[in-house]
């Protein structure tokens, strides 16, 4: 049998992409601000934006779509959904979301406040927002090797456990909000983090008393790895060791858009009682009954098998190999990415692509930008405009690398759209003498690579 790995599916509907020329693509840049985010989806091409809610469906998923009950409450859609939950992670209390922010929105209003500290591998943006939204502070603990995009581990996603212990130390246990493993670990180059960093994770929280939560959108990736390189994994499914880790927490957000394998949705998950109560309290108040949140019945339909079919052994093969894929081949060509490549998206190290731009020109968004021009490939700035901050001289304190996030949507892509996106990098490799920073002319409070304004630096 041919070694050759395909694609896992046949295409039944499919979605014309329009072509542009450079010289549309920089008037479109120009009006939206050089912040690909503020550009329509039909001026672009391949969208590598996010690998979030960009899923294709399957057959089965439609069809159980026309199966969806929209009844105010206790749905069988709400039970389909409830029960695959339930049985993939075994917590008892299962609370509906539109998406995982509102999920986190209610959990970390719950645990957070003015004197709480929160520890993870890395907050994501919306993790971190949601947390410094109640006043508590959001720090993060990712081991040394997980901050040098360079170097090779199998597991570069864990969290740092005596950096953990020595906030903890610091802060006095009762202040800690929670310890959140996000895995894979979406902003530190969606690395993997290993069973074993989990296990120890898990036993530092039950000895301090502290709730263990896990942001669990990629856990199927996640899983695929442990199996992978972890040793004593290698027979299990990749099911079973998802089903392990969850064992570990004390309760879990999941945004379904991602390793959901749906369009929209997502959903907390607790063994606490008494905590599940009070979100529950405020998912009626903000979100929506108990029983849907803010999902429609064929939303909680498609979540249902979503979450079975992520565990497929040949879809999770073609999904990491894929993107393994597009990361050797930037690589081949000298494009300097985050290694090992990581489960949903390629990311590539800006900072040293574009040695010319100052830091506080923000090379990773200069770099989205000329991605953007050259081929209509969008992609997303995950460096210095997402995480940066000010001191009190208003200069710049960038974040710890400038990395640009390639996602890979899960299902869409073929591999004739992944070798366009090489070609566009090897233009970006001749023209990069010539490369311009950016200089923000706006942006808002929080999360403000969403909305900011930007203009060349001449
Ligand atoms: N946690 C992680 C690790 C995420 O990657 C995301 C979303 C969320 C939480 C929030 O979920 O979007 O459903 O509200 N990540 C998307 C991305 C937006 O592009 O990586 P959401």
């Amino acid at each position: 049998m041919p070694n050759t790995i395909i694609e896992p599916f046949k295409i039944k509907v499919v979605e014309p992409i329009r072509m542009s020329s450079i010289s549309e693509r920089e008037q479109y840049l120009a009006s939206a601000f050089f912040n690909p985010f503020l550009i329509d989806a039909d001026k672009v091409i391949i969208d590598l934006l996010t690998d979030s809610g960009t899923s294709a469906m399957s057959g089965h998923q439609w069809a159980m779509m026309m199966e969806g009950d929209e009844s105010y409450a206790g749905a069988h859609s709400w039970q389909h959904m409830h029960q695959a939950i339930q049985d993939l992670t075994g917590f008892q209390h299962v609370l509906p979301t539109h998406q995982g922010r509102a999920a986190e929105r209610i959990l970390y209003a719950q645990l957070g406040g003015k004197d709480k500290v929160f520890l993870s591998n890395t907050h994501f943006d919306t993790t971190r927002a949601n947390i410094e939204y109640t006043g508590a502070e959001a720090i993060d603990c990712l081991t040394e090797v997980g901050r040098h995009p360079e170097e090779e581990h199998p597991f570069k996603g864990n969290i740092d456990l005596e950096q953990v212990e020595k906030q903890i130390n610091r802060a006095g246990a009762n202040h800690i909000g929670a310890i959140i493993l996000t895995v894979t670990n979406n902003s530190g180059g969606g690395q993997p983090v290993s069973m074993e960093n989990a296990r120890l994770t898990s036993e530092l929280c039950r000895r301090r008393g502290i709730p263990f939560i896990l942001d669990a959108c990629r856990i199927a990736e996640n899983s695929y790895f442990i199996s992978k390189r972890e040793t004593g994994y290698e027979t299990c499914t990749y099911r079973d060791i998802a089903k392990e880790m969850f064992s570990l927490a004390d309760g879990c957000i999941m945004s379904a858009k991602k390793d959901g394998l749906v369009n929209m949705g997502g959903f907390l998950a607790l063994r606490d009682e008494a905590l599940a109560k009070a979100c529950s309290n405020m998912l009626i108040i903000t979100e929506g009954f108990v029983t849907y949140g803010g999902l429609t019945g064929r939303d909680m339909e498609a979540i249902a098998v979503g979450l079975s079919e992520v565990f497929d052994p040949d879809y999770l093969n073609y999904r990491i190999i894929s993107t393994t894929y597009l990361g050797n081949r930037l690589s081949e060509i000298g494009v300097p990415i985050v290694k090992p490549v990581g489960g949903h998206a390629v990311y590539v190290d800006a900072r040293n692509f574009y040695h010319s731009i100052p830091v506080d020109e923000y090379p990773g968004q200069s770099l989205v930008c000329n991605l953007y021009k050259i081929g209509g490939v969008r992609s997303v700035e995950v460096g210095s405009v997402m995480f940066g901050k000010y001191d009190q001289n208003g200069q710049l304190i960038p974040a710890p690398m400038d990395l640009v996030r390639l996602a890979i949507p899960r299902r869409v892509y073929t591999q004739s759209h992944i070798d366009y996106v090489v070609d566009c990098f090897k233009e970006l490799i001749e023209s990069s003498g010539q490369a311009k920073g950016l200089k923000i002319t706006y942006e808002p409070k929080f999360l403000r690579h969403f909305t900011a304004h930007f203009e060349q630096v001449s």
